[in-house]
């Protein structure tokens, strides 16, 4: 069976009706939910995923970034099997969670201690405490728009639009949660992405307050736009001069270059979150940096000022997981990768000039994201998508699921993997051209 059976989803459909009566919406995870049913998998390997129905799709999502190295990789199936006839979490240590540290602190220069947890939001939320137990200072500045998981703090102004969002020389601290208690909106500092002057501006009018400057080098939700190299530098050397830590959000960038986006820029950062591919496929997080500032979770001090535990923290599954995906993906298979997807945002911007519609490319190492503009946004407020847009975007990613056997990200987004290969690259864009013809008189609609 394939996209042209004219009952795709027969089955999800059948599953989905049972699953409404048991989880809320249906779903565990509002990223899986699409209109009028999600769609449920039977198995996937590589590239490639299988619907229950027999349909089989070539996967750009990757489980929204995780999967590096596709799905089922017979290397980490092999690794993972051999540790769960071990065991698969103890409370007590295990020699692979040293080892794994040992490869990823090796990798990046700014990775002193690491700790590695359950998620990305636990990451993130871990690095903001340890900001404020060290600086002794509480308030948060983050940018506008970008999603950093759900803790309270890292989800405000994640979905600010034109009208809550507020002046641009002042955006305002907008919940993404009903009832968020305004002692965490009035301990937000809300900046404009890549808007030097004005951000700038902002911190400097909470320079004593601000424990740290939460920073996502390539956010997706903003609009997968790579921060400026001047922009942040300059933050940077506001984070020196006022006593600030400079915390780096990792956890889908990571995957840019060996060692990090941060490779791409003349600093380092303070603290580091990561999660998703340093899984390896399996749940993680961790939070990595420099030695003096992670000391603040170390259980030898008499004073314990950040006590961090979690159940299945640097369980042996993840773990093993995680260091067997991260030794595959050496530098040959970051630049391989990387030159890959460069192929594959050349053949989709010739798409968008033989549809000759208004549309553009942006992203960063192995991932790309396609906006319904003539120029390429640089700043949250330009890449923001009105509902009219998002519906045609939706109208594509359809498209491209039920007759193209293609899965996308509901940003209109690509994640690659080490096993995709031009052969993926050429489908892709040329189910992409389809798709831009289909929509084209939406979009002329709109101008
Ligand atoms: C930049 C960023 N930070 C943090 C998170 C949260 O990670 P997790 O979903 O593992 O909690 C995400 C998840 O998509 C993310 O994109």
């Amino acid at each position: 069976m394939n996209a042209k059976d004219n009952q795709p989803g027969k089955t999800s459909k059948k599953i989905y009706k049972r699953a409404v009566k048991v989880l809320t919406g249906g779903v565990s995870r509002n990223t899986i939910f699409r209109k009028p049913h999600p769609f449920y998998v039977s198995t996937a390997n590589g590239s490639y995923i299988t619907d229950v129905d027999g349909c089989k799709r070539l996967d750009f999502a990757n489980n929204m970034a995780s999967l590096i190295h596709g799905h089922s990789h017979p290397k980490i199936v092999e690794a993972v099997t051999e540790q769960l006839q071990k065991g698969s979490a103890f409370t007590m240590g295990s020699e692979i969670e040293v080892k794994y540290a040992e490869l990823l602190n090796e990798r990046t220069k700014g990775f002193k201690k690491i700790r590695f947890m359950n998620s990305g939001t636990e990451a993130v939320m871990t690095m903001i405490k340890a900001a404020r137990v060290y600086t002794g200072k509480h308030k948060i500045a983050k940018a506008e728009g970008t999603y950093h998981g759900t803790y309270d703090y890292a989800e405000i102004s994640q979905t600010s639009g034109p009208t809550n969002w507020g002046s641009i020389d002042k955006p305002n601290a907008v919940p993404v949660v009903e009832e968020t208690p305004e002692g965490i909106l009035n301990n937000m500092v809300i900046f404009p992405y890549n808007d030097i002057e004005r951000t700038l501006e902002i911190l400097d009018q909470n320079a004593n307050k601000v424990a740290c400057v939460l920073i996502d080098l390539v956010p997706h939700r903003v609009g997968l736009i790579p921060g400026n190299k001047d922009y942040i530098e300059a933050i940077y050397k506001w984070t020196r001069k006022n006593n600030t830590i400079l915390a780096f959000d990792e956890v889908v960038t990571y995957r840019v270059n060996y060692s990090g986006a941060q490779e791409d820029y003349n600093i380092e950062p303070d603290l580091t979150a990561l999660g998703k591919i340093i899984g390896g496929g399996f749940p993680i997080g961790a939070l990595a940096g420099k030695a003096e500032i992670m000391q603040v979770l170390d259980p030898r001090e008499t004073f314990l000022r950040h006590p961090h535990s979690g159940t299945f923290s640097a369980n042996p599954i993840s773990i093993t997981a995680g260091y067997t995906a991260m030794s595959m993906f050496n530098k040959q298979a970051v630049l391989n990768l990387n030159k890959l997807t460069k192929t594959a945002i050349k053949q989709v911007e010739e798409a968008i000039s033989l549809a000759e519609i208004p549309a553009c490319v942006t992203g960063s190492g192995s991932m790309f994201r396609i906006h319904f503009n003539n120029i390429k946004p640089t700043t949250y407020r330009e890449a923001y998508q009105e509902k009219e847009v998002k519906a045609i975007i939706n109208e594509l990613l359809d498209y491209l699921f039920l007759k193209e056997d293609i899965l996308m990200i509901n940003t209109c987004s690509c994640m690659f993997a080490t096993t995709m290969n031009q052969q993926h690259v050429d489908q892709l864009s040329e189910a992409l051209l389809n798709g831009f013809r289909i929509i084209k008189p939406k979009l002329e609609d709109l101008s």
